[in-house]
């Protein structure tokens, strides 16, 4: 695709060289997410985060990411401190913000509203998540961890083995994340889910025709076993009918480290969108995996910086100028990477 202005709505926009083109991008900026160099190619310009679901990774990192290219940031993190309370539609309040904006990032409860935004938007933007629908900078992160901790194990994201683990049905990150995996060859997926959280036909439909292997589970720990990564969702309560229904399903799935040890093989890496819930009546992943080194939820949420200023540089057209405008490290940035 080209990206330069173009809106990230759905993964479905990407072919396999497009995530690798992002990826390619989120390597070469790496230096500048960990604060060892510092580009300003984005001085002056501006990005809308309009996150009207609660948020801490995805709003956090999409503004990390663009001040770590020099932008500024402006945040309305809630419906009710916005005029959407009063009566303001999607269309007005894209076209008001985007001569605002240089970019906005969205996230909105509803499937389709970042896209009705965007038709309305004079800039592009970036969808942080619609209802159960999508989340497309997640899914690239995810794989994007996937690969790295797949080269660890001398693997590729071809023919990889992953069980999808959870509430599927609700999932956006699952949702996103198996369109893209199924941009690879032979992939092998466990869908492990309750009955009634199953992800959406559509989705395996998709797979199975591009030829993928994709095998229901209802049991968490019939399909655990050989697979390469386990990716472990939490029950998306805020999605259900009511809270009696989501209440059926806590703590139903909970993967904890003597499971871990009795079912998977070794290495098995554990990953998670997060947030995960830890409250007693969940623990979909149990704490108790803190200290195992396959736990790669923590560099998932690193690469997301990476990823999302990979998307910034590429829809805003300055990914080859972004070493142009590096400037000398800080006296801070300096000390930082000292020892302490
Ligand atoms: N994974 C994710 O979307 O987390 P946040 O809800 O904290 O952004």
């Amino acid at each position: 695709m080209d990206f330069v202005g173009n809106h990230i709505l759905s993964v479905s926009q990407f072919s396999r060289e497009d995530v690798q083109r992002i990826f390619k991008v989120a390597d070469d900026v790496r230096p500048y997410a960990m604060r060892k160099r510092i580009t300003r190619v984005l001085e002056g310009a501006i990005s809308s985060n309009m996150f009207f679901e609660p948020s801490t990774r995805t709003r956090v990192s999409f503004g990390s990411a663009f001040n770590l290219l020099g932008g500024d940031v402006r945040e309305t993190t809630e419906v009710k401190a916005s005029a959407l309370a009063k009566g303001e539609s999607l269309f007005d309040t894209a076209r008001v913000l985007s001569g605002y904006s240089d970019v906005i990032v969205m996230r909105h409860p509803e499937s389709g509203s970042v896209a009705e935004f965007a038709e309305a938007s004079r800039v592009p933007v970036i969808n942080g998540g619609d209802g159960p629908n999508e989340h497309p900078s997640q899914a690239l992160l995810d794989l994007y961890t996937m690969r790295q901790e797949m080269a660890t194990h001398g693997k590729t994201l071809d023919h990889l083995r992953i069980a999808l683990i959870g509430d599927l049905k609700y999932g956006r990150a699952v949702h996103s994340l198996c369109k893209l995996l199924g941009l690879y060859d032979n992939i092998s997926l466990h869908l492990v889910s309750p009955p009634g959280l199953e992800i959406p036909e559509e989705i395996t439909d998709e797979l199975r025709g591009k030829g993928h292997s994709v095998m229901p589970f209802h049991i968490m720990e019939d399909g655990i076993h050989e697979v390469d990564i386990l990716y472990v969702t939490r029950t998306q309560e805020e999605r259900f009918p009511s809270q009696e229904e989501a209440d059926k399903y806590r703590g139903l799935f909970r993967l904890n480290q003597a499971i871990y040890t009795q079912h998977c093989e070794p290495n098995t890496v554990i990953m998670h969108p997060l947030p995960r819930d830890s409250r007693a009546q969940a623990q979909e992943l149990d704490e108790d995996l803190n200290q195992n080194p396959n736990l790669a939820i923590f560099r998932q949420t690193d690469n997301g910086v990476l990823v999302r200023m990979a998307l910034f540089a590429l829809v805003l057209d300055v990914v080859d100028e972004v070493d142009n405008h590096a400037k000398p490290v800080t006296w801070y940035t300096a000390k930082r990477h000292q020892p302490l």
